[in-house]
């Protein structure tokens, strides 16, 4: 799926492939009301500063009513505000400020589940007979021969355990592919999908530009409910992403979830993990298809996971992320379709730690090379809050109790039942969450160097411990600083939009694909060619163009040193964490 020669082809233009996003987690971005807890007036107080950072849309994670079991991803009303979040009228001040601003704004869709809470799931639960028993998935028990009760299959759930809920009254199992409380819905009877339509429109009307999809690819699944086949011996309950991901009548769902996307011209980016064959992808985002813009893959923020379980290390090499941009970008751009280019969100730690070695010396150097890499990719950029400052996973010293996430505690609590006196395996997990729970992610942002690092008030003990890097990586400091990370990311999200042609719509050639240090790539439209340069190591490295047919280099468009070298020479020495864009001659 992947060629490394220059293939001109003209792309189709869309504004939202022209665009970049930044993402926003609503508890953990500025508390307006000293309760420690984000809040949307204080998103809406912060639009210059998101306005500044050059982006055009902002994605705000869900703030729907929610028991908060997974942080909002379990809703209880689609139509109502949680209240520690704010209003509806809330939400259309944060839309209206960021159309005053020339920004767009998009909601997250969270419709593969509810909560358990969501008035239809009561009724659901309530009696077979129920008008809305079959807006979930309800099963029988399966019996072994010594009458054991047993759930209908050996699916996994994500937050472990089994997928099923036995529920007493009913005498029936439902579904739920993440925690107890997030029943999944039966997306195969046509009121679910007229529900979720509906919720479409009321937001669209409200002048909400768009959608991030959660698990998008996991509506359909199979309708048989098959066990899936036992990858791993040593557990009961197993993966079971070939009857969920991508079933049969995914695309006939995102058809009609296009068709009102279309009416309103809303911009869509659909998550969608497990999925390998890029065949499947390209039927939601190609072009033509009208189906979604593009979806976040998951090759990347996976390559550090263990095979069937995340908190399980796996070494990797810089040829392997290669090899998966590599793949992903020339597919897209040979088919007809659009990545979404993202190394962080709510749901993965911070960039610097999982994709480098940096040392907090060179924490910036680090942050603009990966923002570079990125940015420059074929692709929309999505940055998550804090990204633009460099913010980096919590401290190693910090214990269990500082931790909140769902995912992270159910894997503690799992393995402390099962074998609490493994004390060495104890200890690769809890190495294993500072490196990779979603608690990195979620720390609050770092306004400034005062307490709390001025998300809320000095006096007020917000919802989770604020990381005490603060003191150096913070907005304050980097706003007034010319060499800062944010303002290197203004810089490089600018040279996007300054060459649209090159960076939005020109091809991607990777170079020097066997080298372990260097990561480069050319972008191409007609005959313009920029290269990206960039060292990946905290160490100097020597990078001969003329061993890659790099052509004479025209001009010097940006050096994340600030002082550039001549590029002149055979021999380009690059700095720990440099990263270069230069415009070259083409040579093919
Ligand atoms: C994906 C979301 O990004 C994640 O945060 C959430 O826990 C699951 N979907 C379930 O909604």
């Amino acid at each position: 799926m992947s060629s490394n020669k220059h293939i001109h082809k003209p792309l189709h233009r869309a504004w939202w492939k022209e665009c970049s996003v930044y993402q926003i987690w609503p508890a953990s971005f500025k508390d307006s009301n000293d309760d420690g807890i984000g809040d949307i007036p204080g998103i809406v107080s912060k639009l210059d500063y998101i306005k500044k950072l050059g982006v055009d849309i902002i994605w705000l994670c869900p703030s729907y009513e929610s028991p908060q079991v997974d942080m909002g991803y379990d809703i209880s009303n689609y139509y109502k505000i949680d209240p520690r979040y704010g209003t509806v009228e809330d939400v259309e001040r944060l839309i209206q400020g960021a159309h005053q601003r020339g920004m767009k704004l998009l909601m997250d869709l969270v419709v593969n589940h509810t909560s358990d809470q969501h008035e239809w799931f009561k009724q659901s639960r309530s009696s077979k007979d129920n008008e809305f028993r079959n807006w979930y998935i309800w099963k029988p028990a399966r019996y072994d021969a010594q009458g054991n009760r047993h759930p209908p299959n050996n699916w996994v759930s994500h937050f472990q355990g089994s997928a099923w809920t036995w529920d007493e009254k009913t005498q029936e199992y439902y579904l739920h592919l993440y925690a107890e409380e997030q029943p999944d819905l039966n997306w195969e009877h046509p009121p679910v999908r007229k529900a979720v339509h509906d919720i479409m429109r009321f937001w669209l009307d409200k002048g909400c530009d768009g959608f991030r999809m959660d698990v998008i690819n996991f509506i359909s699944k199979d309708p048989r409910f098959p066990d899936a086949p036992v990858e791993n011996p040593e557990q009961i309950w197993q993966w079971a992403y070939c009857h969920y991901a991508n079933g049969p009548r995914l695309h006939e769902y995102l058809q009609d979830i296009g068709k009102i996307l279309r009416e309103y011209d809303a911009f869509s980016v659909g998550e969608m993990p497990y999925v390998r064959d890029p065949e499947e992808v390209l039927k939601a985002v190609r072009y033509d298809r009208n189906e979604i813009n593009m979806i976040f893959q998951f090759d990347h923020v996976d390559i550090d996971h263990g095979p069937f379980d995340k908190f399980v290390p796996n070494p990797w090499k810089l040829t392997d992320l290669k090899k998966m941009f590599n793949s992903w970008q020339t597919f897209m751009y040979e088919n007809d379709g659009w990545n979404a280019l993202y190394w962080e969100n709510h749901d993965q730690p911070r960039c610097i730690d999982r994709y480098t070695s940096a040392k907090p010396e060179y924490t910036t150097a680090a942050a603009k090379m990966l923002a570079t890499v990125l940015a420059l990719m074929s692709g929309t950029p999505f940055i998550y809050q804090g990204q633009e400052l460099g913010m980096r996973n919590v401290p190693k010293e910090w214990g269990m109790d500082e931790y909140r996430d769902i995912d992270c505690l159910n894997h503690w609590k799992g393995h402390l039942a099962k074998d609490p006196e493994n004390t060495e395996a104890l200890q690769v997990y809890r190495e294993q969450y500072q490196r990779k729970s979603r608690d990195n992610a979620r720390t609050p942002m770092q306004w400034s160097a005062a307490a709390h690092a001025g998300f809320t008030s000095p006096t007020v003990t917000p919802w989770m411990s604020v990381n005490p890097n603060h003191k150096t990586i913070n907005a304050e400091a980097q706003l007034s600083d010319p060499n800062s990370v944010f303002n290197y990311w203004r810089t490089v999200l600018g040279l996007r939009k300054r060459y649209l042609d090159i960076f939005v719509y020109g091809d991607f050639v990777m170079l020097d694909f066997a080298n372990e240090q260097v990561f480069a790539y050319t972008r191409q439209f007609e005959d313009q060619q920029a290269l990206v340069l960039c060292n990946w190591t905290d160490e100097p490295v020597v990078w001969d163009p003329t061993a890659h047919s790099v052509g004479k280099v025209q001009e010097v468009l940006l050096n994340s040193y600030g002082v550039s070298e001549k590029y002149q020479d055979k021999h380009w020495p690059l700095r720990p964490y440099e990263a270069a864009v230069l415009l070259v001659e083409p040579t093919s």
